[in-house]
């Protein structure tokens, strides 16, 4: 058995308990980790509210938490590429990206990747999933390359402070959204323009057409989503990342007329695009921000903080 964040039934944060859990088993190409800290993202509490991937946990206690960092316990074979010992970040792939508020997890070693040797444990098991996602969203969606202009929603958040940090990192004219009192730390990352989206309508703000809108709030905050629409030049691309929250974006940027085009996007838990994100964390080029830390015992106090959606940077566990 194994220590454990425990949610019996789906509700406020106050429904999770700390308790004993069976300890994962391996299969196949599965590796077991001792987990040191995990990182918190709003997926764990949407679900843990009843939303989210919810109605596809079929078993309850359901544990949450998609990534994490910690030390190999058990390998799969002698040759496979991380071995006791190793010092390792990733995410958890079943069931859907939970399970690492735990003292330990199975996952295919294709999730994992050495952690970065610059970060803490709290830094590093509140990496994987952000800045994958931000990677998913500038790289490979947006395919955003030098001289281009990108609009990020949400640029101090966790999967928004990678998006930032990678855009510049790849050339890019970047523009971000934020609070008054997160204006700087968008500057620090890397932004070359800052809009309050409190004081200004950004489509009103902005310098000027954008090739790609990374959208990290959609259409449950002040139209967020239909009015990035008119921040776009003829055909550029919104991406909405919170899937789901802005249904009729297709039929929206189509009745612009102007080729704009509209994808929502899920991140794919690749190891070995975690072990690029390692290398430009440990040569300095992407940083983790860690917004605070708590025992996993304080795992409410986590997800209060969390809803309340106004981290900058990242919210982990440790154990
Ligand atoms: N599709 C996928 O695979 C995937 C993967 C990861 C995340 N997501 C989703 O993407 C969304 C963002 O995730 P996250 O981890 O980055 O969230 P987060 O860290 O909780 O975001 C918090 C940030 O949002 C900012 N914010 C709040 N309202 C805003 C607004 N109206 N305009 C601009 N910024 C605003 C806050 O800045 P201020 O404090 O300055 O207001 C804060 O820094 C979530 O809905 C998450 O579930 C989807």
């Amino acid at each position: 058995m194994m220590r454990a964040c425990l949610v019996p039934e789906f509700g406020d944060p106050e429904v999770m308990t700390i308790g004993e859990a069976p300890r994962p088993y391996i299969a196949n190409s599965d590796t077991l980790v001792r987990v040191k800290a995990a990182g918190v993202n709003p997926i764990d509490s949407k679900t843990r509210a009843g939303k989210g991937t919810a109605p596809f946990i079929d078993r309850m206690p359901w544990i949450p938490g998609g990534e994490f960092a910690g030390v190999v316990e058990q390998a799969p074979y002698e040759l496979a590429p991380f071995q006791p010992g190793d010092e390792v970040f990733g995410m958890v792939l079943t069931p859907h990206y939970s399970g690492a508020y735990a003292e330990y997890v199975s996952t295919p070693f294709m999730s994992l990747a050495r952690k970065p040797r610059s970060l803490d444990w709290a830094s590093a098991g509140a990496t994987p999933l952000a800045a994958l996602t931000a990677w998913a969203g500038v790289v490979e969606a947006g395919r955003v390359y030098s001289g281009q202009r990108i609009l990020i929603h949400a640029g101090a958040g966790g999967v928004g402070h990678f998006a930032v940090q990678l855009a510049h990192f790849y050339g890019a004219h970047v523009i971000a959204t934020a609070s008054e009192r997160n204006l700087d730390f968008l500057r620090e990352l890397g932004a070359d323009e800052v809009i309050d989206y409190r004081s200004q309508r950004f489509e009103d703000a902005i310098s000027g057409p954008v090739d790609v809108v990374l959208d990290l709030i959609g259409n449950v905050k002040d139209r967020t989503g239909t009015r990035s629409l008119k921040a776009l030049r003829d055909g550029g691309l919104v991406i909405n990342v919170p899937t789901g929250s802005w249904p009729e974006m297709h039929e929206e940027a189509a009745a612009e007329n102007r080729d704009l085009r509209a994808s929502s996007l899920k991140l794919s838990p690749e190891g070995r695009i975690l072990t690029t994100i390692a290398q430009l964390i440990d040569q300095g080029d992407l940083v983790t921000h860690l917004d605070a830390s708590f025992p996993l015992e304080e795992a409410v106090d986590a997800h209060l903080l969390l809803d309340e959606g106004r981290t900058r940077g990242k919210l982990a566990l440790e154990l």
